[in-house]
C-alpha cells in the first residue's frame, strides 16, 4: 500500500474538539476559572468511550491469552526508583526561552514552534527572536511526601506506568505461575510537565497509560518485538482505524530511548499529520539491571538449569491519543435527504452507547411503556439510551453525533405484531426485527467484526 502523504478525511482537532465538548465527551479542565494549559475532563460519553478502550486492551492482553498478569502499581514511588531507571538524570527535552516574546520551546523541536510575536514564523527566524541556549529540563512533576518539604522528602509522580512493573518482577514471579516469555500489564495514570503540550488529548501533562512489559529469553527478545509491533498493530485494525491511516516507523539511533536497543512508533495520520499512536521497545536488560545494581535485589529468572536476566519488549500505549484516533478516524460531514449530518462512525465495541431505544411518537403512552420495558432488558447487557424527547429526526442525529451504532424504534406495528425497525447508524438502512430477538441480535453484532467503509 502507498504511504499517503497528507490527511485525506473531513475531520479537523478544532471540529473534533468542538463536538467533544457540545455532546459531553471531554471539557477543558477547571474550565469555569479559565482551565489549566492542557489538561481535560471526560464527561459522560467520554468517560464510557475511555472505558471501553481501556475493556479492550484489557480483553486482548490478559483475557484472551494465557502468557500475561495484570497489576496496578502506586503512582508514587520510592525516588530512588527514578535514579535508577535513568529518568533523573536523563528524562528531559532540551529548552529554549525567547527574550523577546518571553515564550518558552522545545528546541529540538523549533520547526513545529511558533514565534510569539509573527506565528507564521518559526522561533529564531525573526530578527526581533531572542533565544536563549539550550537547556535540559526535566519533565518530571516533583512533590513531597510527608508533612516536611525539603530534598530528603523529594517524591516524583510517575511519568510512565513501566517502572512500577519491573520493581514488583519478584514479587510476581514468586507469587504467580509465570514463566518466561510472559508480560505484565498495567493501566493508569502517567504524569509529564511537557514543555509543548497541545492539540487537544493528544499531548496532555496527566495522561493515561496502557503498558505490557513481555519478559522473554534474551536470545528471542529481536523475535518477540517484530511479533509485538505486528500484534498491536492488528488490535488497532480490529477496532476499526483505517488502514492507509496506520503506519509503523522505526526509531533511528539519534532517537532512541536511553533504556531501548529498539524502538518502532505505530503512527496514525491525524489531522495534523503522522504521530506516534503508540511505541513498542525492545528494552533489552536494562531495566532490571539497573533495578537489581540500585536496590541490591537480584532481579533474574532462575528455572530448573537457568538463571538469566530476561530481556523486555514493550508495548506502551495512551488511552487519550487512542481515544483521539478513533474520534479523528469516526469524525463525518455528510448530506442526508437535504439535510446535514455528524457522525461519529466508531466501532461498535468503542462507541460510548451501544443502542437507543426510541418510542417514534412520545405522547403514546403504550409505545413509550413497550420502549421502557425494551430499554431496561437492554441495558443489562450493553450501554443503551432511551429517548423519547423531540421529532424522531432530530432524536437520531442526536445518537449519530455521539456514533450509536443502532437505534431500535417503538411504533404502531410493534403494538400489533412485536416487531421493531433497527435503524443502522452508517448505511441508514432500517430493518424490522422480531422485538424478542432484539437483544441477541445486538449481542451477536457486538462480537462481529466492523470496518468503517462497509
Ligand atoms: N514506557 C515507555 C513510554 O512511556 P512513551 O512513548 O513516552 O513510552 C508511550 O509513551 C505512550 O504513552 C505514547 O505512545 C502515547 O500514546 C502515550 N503518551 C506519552 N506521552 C503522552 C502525553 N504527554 N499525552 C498523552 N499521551 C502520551
Amino acid at each position: 500500500m502507498t504511504e499517503l502523504e497528507t490527511y485525506q478525511g473531513v475531520a479537523t482537532i478544532e471540529k473534533v474538539a468542538a463536538l467533544c465538548r457540545r455532546r459531553g465527551f471531554v471539557f477543558p479542565s477547571s474550565d469555569i476559572y479559565g482551565g489549566l494549559g492542557s489538561a481535560y475532563d471526560y464527561g459522560h460519553y467520554g468517560v464510557l468511550m475511555r472505558q471501553n478502550i481501556r475493556g479492550e486492551w484489557w480483553r486482548s492482553m490478559i483475557q484472551e491469552r494465557d502468557d500475561m498478569v495484570a497489576l496496578d502499581s502506586a503512582i508514587i514511588l520510592n525516588p530512588q526508583v527514578w535514579v535508577a531507571s535513568g529518568h533523573v538524570a536523563g528524562f528531559s527535552d532540551p529548552l529554549v526561552d525567547c527574550r523577546t516574546c518571553k515564550l518558552r520551546f522545545r528546541a529540538d523541536d523549533l520547526e513545529h514552534e511558533h514565534c510569539g510575536r509573527h506565528p507564521s514564523k518559526h522561533p529564531g527566524e525573526t530578527p526581533d527572536c531572542d533565544l536563549t541556549e539550550a537547556r535540559e529540563f526535566n519533565l518530571m512533576f516533583e512533590t513531597f511526601v510527608g508533612p516536611v518539604r525539603d530534598s530528603a522528602s523529594v517524591a516524583y509522580l510517575r511519568p510512565e506506568t513501566a517502572q512500577g512493573i519491573f520493581v514488583n518482577f519478584k514479587n510476581v514471579t514468586s507469587s504467580l505461575r509465570v514463566k518466561p516469555p510472559f508480560g505484565i500489564a498495567q493501566i493508569g495514570k502517567s504524569f509529564r510537565n511537557e514543555i509543548t503540550p497541545g492539540n487537544f488529548i493528544f499531548r496532555l501533562r496527566e495522561f493515561e497509560q496502557m503498558e505490557m512489559e513481555y519478559f522473554v529469553p534474551p536470545a528471542d527478545a529481536a523475535q518477540w518485538h517484530e511479533y509485538w509491533i505486528e500484534e498491536r498493530r492488528r488490535w488497532h485494525l480490529s477496532l476499526g482505524l483505517r488502514e492507509s491511516y496506520l503506519r509503523v516507523r522505526a526509531h533511528g539511533a539519534e532517537e532512541l530511548s536511553h533504556y531501548s536497543s529498539a524502538t518502532s512508533d505505530i503512527e496514525y495520520l491525524y489531522p495534523i499529520g503522522w504521530l506516534e499512536l503508540e511505541g513498542v521497545a525492545n528494552r533489552g536488560d536494562y531495566d532490571l539491571r539497573q533495578h537489581s545494581e540500585h536496590s541490591g535485589t537480584k532481579l533474574e529468572w532462575i528455572g530448573h538449569d537457568e538463571r538469566y536476566i530476561p530481556h523486555v519488549v514493550e508495548p506502551a500505549g495512551g488511552v487519550d491519543r487512542f481515544m483521539l484516533a478513533f474520534l479523528c478516524d469516526g469524525y463525518d460531514e455528510e448530506e442526508v435527504a437535504g439535510r446535514r449530518r455528524t457522525v461519529l462512525r466508531l466501532h461498535p465495541r468503542v462507541a460510548p452507547v451501544k443502542v437507543a431505544v426510541l418510542p417514534l411518537i412520545a405522547k403514546n403512552g403504550d409505545m413509550v411503556e413497550r420502549a421502557r420495558r425494551l430499554y431496561e432488558e437492554l441495558r443489562r447487557a450493553m450501554s443503551a439510551e432511551f429517548d423519547a424527547d423531540a421529532a424522531i429526526g432530530k432524536r437520531y442525529r442526536r445518537q449519530d453525533e455521539i456514533g450509536t451504532p443502532w437505534a431500535l424504534t417503538i411504533d404502531e406495528q410493534t403494538l400489533e405484531d412485536d416487531t421493531v425497525t433497527l435503524r443502522d447508524r452508517d448505511s441508514l438502512a432500517q430493518i424490522r426485527i422480531s422485538l424478542a430477538g432484539a437483544k441477541q441480535l445486538l449481542l451477536e453484532r457486538l462480537e462481529q467484526p466492523w470496518s468503517p467503509r462497509g
